[in-house]
């Protein structure tokens, strides 16, 4: 998309998979959240769907599962059959209360604190071993290099995946989201494929937990029990895959996000460099990332009723999509949201989902991963700099980046 901010008009509106590919589309959202905040959106495949973009609507449809539901017509944008979608619907971020609240009670048995304390312990540990991995290399290729690697490490400890194996676990994660972008050249049924051999892989490590309980989060998942309820193999399966594509992707494309923030703003990483101990700029730089590189575009409701949205009338059965990125740099919500401040307070963004039930249940998790790696990086190479162009995933889903080449010494 040629259009520059100044003669974008309505007509220039294009909000799928090419678009995200070049970059993400602020100029767009902009004239959106102007003239049109809630605005038709034509698909050319399937039916089309309402785009919501002012941050106050996004939370206002987030926190609303009665009328926007999660469960109807999945939360993604495209169209399924009833076969796929009543698949679709045993994964936690497909259901509507009552069954979200009951498979979340269940399943939040496995983010106990005591297990989250325990390994963010650890991921110092972690971060300091991933940077000392490249240690004497002029330039590297940092997402597969640095950020792929500790949200991986992190979920396979978190679901008791042998180290080993966590080669596994990246394929499956990639070969699961990648259908849209050529470099991963993946069918639909290849994803399928790698989501049969995600379940083998899960029932194989469930039936081991079952006979010999670990410290982790599988364990904890077999032996969750809420009023004399548990959960099948079959929920545990569907949990498992949601972990691995939730936390996996995300946080990746986190911390690379932040990362490119840092390597195209000369005066931030001054700034971060200096503070490299101050924990309070730090606090808040991650969540300044965080509202800067909101990794997941947008996720998809299905209104139950008629209704409305800042006055535009939407008809039961209607696709309404909400854009995190667009909320994010509302002017209505944020001062200068077009400037990065690592010192923003209050920075109530909306990367982590807009306060509803569905709200990330990974927050903390990820939080920490993106502190401790871009800050442990940043302390080993303030001279980082960019070593080429770095390449985008394409995707209307994913804010990816699967490319991000960087010389160390500076
Ligand atoms: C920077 C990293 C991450 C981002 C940007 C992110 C973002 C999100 C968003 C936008 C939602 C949906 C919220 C809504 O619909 O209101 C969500 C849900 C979820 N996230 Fe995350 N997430 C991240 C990391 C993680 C991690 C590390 C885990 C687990 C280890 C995780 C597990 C989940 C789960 C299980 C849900 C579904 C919750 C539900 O449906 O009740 N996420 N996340």
């Amino acid at each position: 998309m040629a259009s520059t901010r100044d003669d974008l008009s309505l007509d220039d509106i294009h909000l799928l998979e090419d678009t995200w590919a070049e970059a993400v589309p602020y100029d767009q959202f902009a004239l959106l959240r102007k003239e049109a905040p809630v605005f038709w959106h034509e698909h050319p495949e399937w039916k089309g769907f309402w785009a919501v973009t002012r941050y106050d609507d996004v939370r206002a449809v987030s926190r609303d599962h009665q009328t926007f539901s999660a469960e109807l017509g999945s939360t993604f944008l495209q169209d399924h059959d009833e076969a796929q979608l009543e698949l679709i619907r045993m994964t936690i971020l497909n259901m509507d209360p009552p069954k979200h609240s009951r498979y979340r009670r269940l399943v939040s048995a496995g983010f106990k604190p005591r297990m989250i304390t325990a390994l963010l312990d650890h991921i110092q540990e972690l971060a300091d071993r991933i940077v000392a991995e490249v240690d004497g290399e002029d330039e590297i290729e940092f997402v597969e290099r640095v950020a792929a690697e500790l949200p991986l490490q992190v979920i396979c400890e978190l679901l008791g995946v042998p180290n080993d194996d966590r080669h596994l676990i990246f394929d499956w994660s990639n070969r699961m989201v990648g259908s849209q972008d050529p470099d991963f050249r993946v069918s639909d049924e290849d994803g399928e494929a790698a989501m049969g051999e995600i379940y083998m892989y899960c029932d194989a490590l469930a039936n081991d937990r079952r006979v010999n309980p670990q410290d982790d989060i599988m364990t904890a998942l077999v032996e969750a029990e809420v009023d004399g309820d548990r959960l099948t193999q079959e929920e545990l399966n569907m949990f498992f895959v949601t972990l691995v594509v939730a936390g996996n992707e995300t946080t990746r494309n986190l911390i690379s996000h932040s990362v490119l923030a840092i390597l195209e703003h000369p005066e931030l990483k001054a700034e971060l460099v200096a503070g490299i101990d101050d924990d309070e700029l730090w606090t808040t730089a991650v969540e300044e990332f965080l509202r800067w590189g909101a990794s997941i575009h947008n996720f998809r409701r299905t209104a139950t009723v008629d209704t409305e949205i800042a006055g535009q009338p939407i008809k039961a059965g209607d696709k309404v999509v909400i854009y995190y990125p667009a909320a994010n740099r509302d002017p209505e919500h944020f001062e200068n949201p077009d400037v990065f401040d690592p010192r923003r307070t209050p920075n109530d963004h909306v990367t982590f989902g807009g306060g509803g039930t569905h709200f990330c249940l990974g927050a903390n998790l990820a939080r920490s991963q993106i502190k401790a790696m871009v800050r442990t990086f940043l302390r080993r190479y303030p001279d980082v700099a960019p070593a080429g162009p770095h390449r985008r995933m394409r995707s209307d889903f994913v804010n990816g980046i699967k490319y991000l080449p960087v010389r160390l010494a500076g």
